[in-house]
Parts: C-alpha cells; sequence; structure tokens
C-alpha cells in the first residue's frame, strides 16, 4: 500500500522513461524527440512524461492500475470515498457532476453567483434550475454570506429538487457554515453539489475554512490548479455517499473529457495532493506569518486602496484591495501592472491578489515595485465615469424561458436601446472571473442593462458577442 510520501503516477511515468522506450504510439513528439527546435528546452521536460494509455501507465478512463492509486491516496487525503483526476478542469467535474445528479425537466436549486460552467451544466442537462442569491455583505460589498435558512425556504418551496448546486467559496475566497448547510439540505435527502474550485487547499484545515468534502457534500469539485501548485487544466472531484449514481459520474465525465488524458496533467495532480499531504504545521505556521508580513507590505504603500481584513469565513491566501479615494478596482489594477504587478481580477471597487501557499514573492521587490507606482491619474476623467452602483439580484428566481424552449427559439441581436423586457439568449460574463450578471433565459431589466454598460465602460472584459453593440435575445 502506497503511503502519502508517495506520487505513484508520476514515479511510474519516470520508470517508464527510464526505460528508454520505443514509441510506436501517440503523442507524434515521441517524449519530446520531434519538436519545433524553438520550443524545445522549454518543453522537453513535460514532453518527457507526456505518455499514453500503454501497459503499466493504467487508463483514466477505466482507471484500475497506477491511476487509481493515485486517485486513490487523493480520496484518503481529502477524505472522499472516491477521487476522479480531471483533466478538463472544473468545468468539466461541475457539468458531469450536474448530469449526472439531475434528469430533464427535474428542478435543480443553484446558487445564483455560479460559474459559467455550472450554468453550461444546467443547461446540458435540460433541467429548470431555481436560483438562490446569497446575502449580501456590506463589508465586502458582495453577494456572499450563505445562510442555511435561505437554502431551507427554497427546499419548502421545491422539496423534491434532485440537487443544490453551491458555489464555495466564492472566487474571493469568502466561506460560509458549509456544514450547516449541508446537513439542512441531507434533511430533504437531496444530494450536495459544491464547486469548491477554489478551496483545494482547505483540507490544511485551520485557519482555512473547513472543506466541503469534509462537511458530507456528496460530490465536490476542485481546481487544484487554483490555488495548489498543478498544472492549469487539473482538477479532482470527490464523490460520497449514495445520492448520486456513480456509473452515471464517470459516464458523463468520459464524455466530457478527452479520449487522451494528459499524463502530465494527471502527474501534476498525483504531485499536488503529495505536496498538500506533506505541507506540515510548521509550514502552515511559516506561510501565515509571511502572509502578514505581505498584507503590511502591500497596506503600506502610500495608495488610495485599502486592505480588506482576514475574519473567520475568508481564505488567508486571497488578499481582497477595496478601492478608495475616487478611484475603481480597474484604476488600482492598471497602475499595479505598469510596475510588472499582476492581478487576479479587478471590478469598480475591488481588486483581488491571490497568493500562494509559498513563499514566493520577495517582500523587498514587492515593496519597491509598490513604490515605484504613480498613483496621478492621467486625467480627471480617467475616473470621472466611475459608477459605484449596486445591481439588484433577486432572492429567488426562475429562469423566464426553460432550456427546452430556448432551444426551440431564434435568438437576435439587438442592440442595448433595445433589450429591456426581452429574454437573454447569451449570458453576460464579464471575465475574469467567469459568473454571469445576467443568466441565459433571464428578463433584461433597465437597470440590468445600465450597470453592464456601465462596467463595460470602466474597462471590464466581457466574453459576449458584442458588449458594446448589444446583446443576443428572445
Ligand atoms: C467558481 C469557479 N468554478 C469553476 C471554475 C472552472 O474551473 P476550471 O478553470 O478548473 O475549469 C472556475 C474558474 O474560474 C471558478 O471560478
Amino acid at each position: 500500500m502506497q503511503d502519502n510520501n508517495n506520487a505513484p503516477l508520476y514515479e511510474r511515468l519516470i520508470q517508464h522513461i527510464e526505460r528508454r522506450p520505443l514509441s510506436f504510439h501517440v503523442p507524434g513528439h515521441k517524449f519530446g524527440e520531434v519538436f519545433s527546435e524553438k520550443g524545445y528546452d522549454i518543453f522537453q521536460g513535460i514532453l518527457s512524461i507526456d505518455a499514453t494509455e500503454v501497459p503499466g501507465l493504467d487508463d483514466l478512463h477505466a482507471a484500475a492500475e497506477i491511476i487509481k492509486e493515485s486517485q486513490d491516496l487523493a480520496a484518503r487525503f481529502f477524505g472522499s470515498e472516491e477521487t476522479y483526476f480531471l483533466v478538463n478542469g472544473s468545468t468539466a467535474g461541475n457539468m458531469a457532476s450536474i448530469l449526472a445528479a439531475c434528469r430533464p425537466g427535474d428542478t435543480v436549486l443553484v446558487q445564483r453567483n455560479c460559474h459559467k460552467s455550472v450554468l453550461h451544466g444546467l443547461e446540458l442537462a435540460g433541467v429548470d434550475p431555481v436560483f438562490f442569491t446569497p446575502e449580501f455583505e456590506d463589508h465586502t460589498s458582495r453577494y456572499s454570506f450563505l445562510h442555511k435558512n435561505v437554502i431551507i425556504e427554497a427546499l419548502e418551496l421545491h422539496p423534491r429538487a434532485s440537487a443544490v448546486i453551491l458555489t464555495y467559496p466564492d472566487y474571493f475566497g469568502r466561506a460560509y457554515p458549509i456544514k450547516e448547510v449541508i446537513d439542512a439540505v441531507h434533511q430533504y435527502d437531496v444530494p450536495v453539489i459544491v464547486d469548491e474550485a477554489h478551496g483545494v487547499h482547505f483540507s490544511l484545515g485551520d485557519p482555512f475554512p473547513p472543506s466541503s468534502v469534509h462537511a458530507g457534500a456528496d460530490l465536490v469539485v476542485q481546481s487544484a490548479h487554483k490555488m495548489a501548485p498543478a498544472l492549469t487544466m487539473s482538477s479532482y472531484l470527490h464523490i460520497s455517499g449514495e445520492r448520486v449514481n456513480r456509473a452515471r459520474l464517470s459516464y458523463y465525465l468520459q464524455m466530457l473529457q478527452s479520449s487522451s488524458p494528459s499524463y502530465p496533467l494527471m502527474a501534476s495532480l498525483d504531485l499536488a495532493r503529495l505536496f498538500l499531504s506533506t505541507f506540515e504545521e510548521k509550514d502552515k505556521e511559516s506561510l501565515l506569518s509571511y502572509l502578514g508580513k505581505m498584507r503590511e507590505v502591500i497596506a503600506g504603500a502610500e495608495a488610495p486602496y485599502r486592505v480588506l481584513p482576514v475574519d473567520l469565513f475568508d481564505d488567508p491566501l486571497k488578499i481582497t484591495l477595496e478601492a478608495q479615494k475616487g478611484y475603481t478596482g480597474f484604476d488600482i489594477a492598471a497602475k499595479l501592472e505598469s510596475v510588472g504587478i499582476y492581478v487576479e481580477l479587478a471590478d469598480t471597487k475591488q481588486v483581488l491578489l491571490i497568493a500562494g501557499l509559498s513563499h514566493s514573492i520577495e517582500l523587498g521587490r514587492l515593496k519597491k515595485r509598490l513604490s515605484e507606482v504613480n498613483w496621478q491619474l492621467k486625467s480627471p476623467d480617467d475616473h470621472g465615469t466611475m459608477k459605484r452602483e449596486l445591481l439588484s439580484i433577486p432572492k429567488v428566481q426562475s429562469l423566464a424561458l426553460s432550456y427546452q424552449d430556448m432551444q426551440q427559439e431564434t435568438p437576435e441581436f439587438v442592440n442595448w436601446s433595445q433589450a429591456a423586457g426581452r429574454i437573454c439568449a447569451e449570458a453576460v460574463i464579464p471575465y475574469p472571473p467567469g459568473i454571469p450578471f445576467i443568466l441565459k433565459g433571464e428578463r433584461l431589466t433597465e437597470q440590468q442593462i445600465h450597470y453592464v454598460q456601465s462596467l463595460h465602460e470602466q474597462g471590464a472584459s466581457f466574453q459576449n458577442t458584442d458588449i458594446k453593440q448589444g446583446t443576443w435575445v428572445f
């Protein structure tokens, strides 16, 4: 039996290449022997473990040997009954979870501030979502705190819902009493799916918020690549209990993921679990002390922002700056970028910085860069258009048109001035974070349109067809 100090899949890949195998199989780069010279030096290490399903290396879609061993170690560390490695991010995990737990026409209760992959999963599954909104918190200026009563109210109205889908924590690392919420849902014997894309490190324990796997969720999706050291696109899907059918889950995972899963991604999942499982109390203490100093350096810069304090429900790896003195979050982010400090995201009010699980940024260097920022705005007009309005979101909301009905309709593109009162045929998604303001199937209001236009004017990026002109509607 392997223990937590091993990375069986990674080690097996190394053994494989040490045998200097003669590759008469895909991929075409033949462990890096054939590759564009230009990228060879950088890619070489990764290409050497970019294998395929040959004997000894198992098969993600029918894991029985070395991949299963690595997945089992992950399950043991994270505390689930079973863990799947995902090579198409939490995106695939969210979609497969919804398809596995729900049938067309089912009512599903969904936390409103969810990622677009959840909405895409709902649409693919052809379910009827009922959205519930967490409470607005003045000190964070976000709808982020979910109280169990909100869920209980929704379940009283829809006791036959086939699933409750939560997002925990939010993009800014804000958590809530997850166990209370999950226990309340389980009183109705309804499965809980948690998009914990930003919480893979919660298994490290206090002072990180509790992991929803430990809190008893049925399915939990975590992006290893977001908060742990893993390659982009590598995620975990944890399943526990009998409420969701496992055969359906693995069927949809095969459908939504590549039939040639990347071994470097899977090996990085194996190594990310090893990293987390060997992260000791002393590492945590040293990290937290470093993060405290990092906050002091950031707060100490004479800059038009305030560093939001970390409270009980906050992930200490996330640092939120609140713009002040007439600046927007976009202004602050642009100023930081001008001295080579790149942030995770910005909005009208805030800027999110994500620190990793290591002392990767030298604090002296950070202080120097911050001191080099010229905080003057080019002209008063730079922030003259700034609007800090708040978008009001209904507490509980269904779509104005079901996904099935939308399939039958042909959308048209209209100018924003003609969009109010029409049903949105594309979600309006600022990116990052990829969390829609307006849902596909929702009836558009003047306030929403005004809000989106104002955000666009202030520099927010959207993934929509032509956000400047208008949108697609039914
Ligand atoms: C809350 C949330 N869920 C899911 C995802 C999708 O994750 P991935 O990039 O691993 O596919 C994201 C990505 O930003 C996210 O923020």
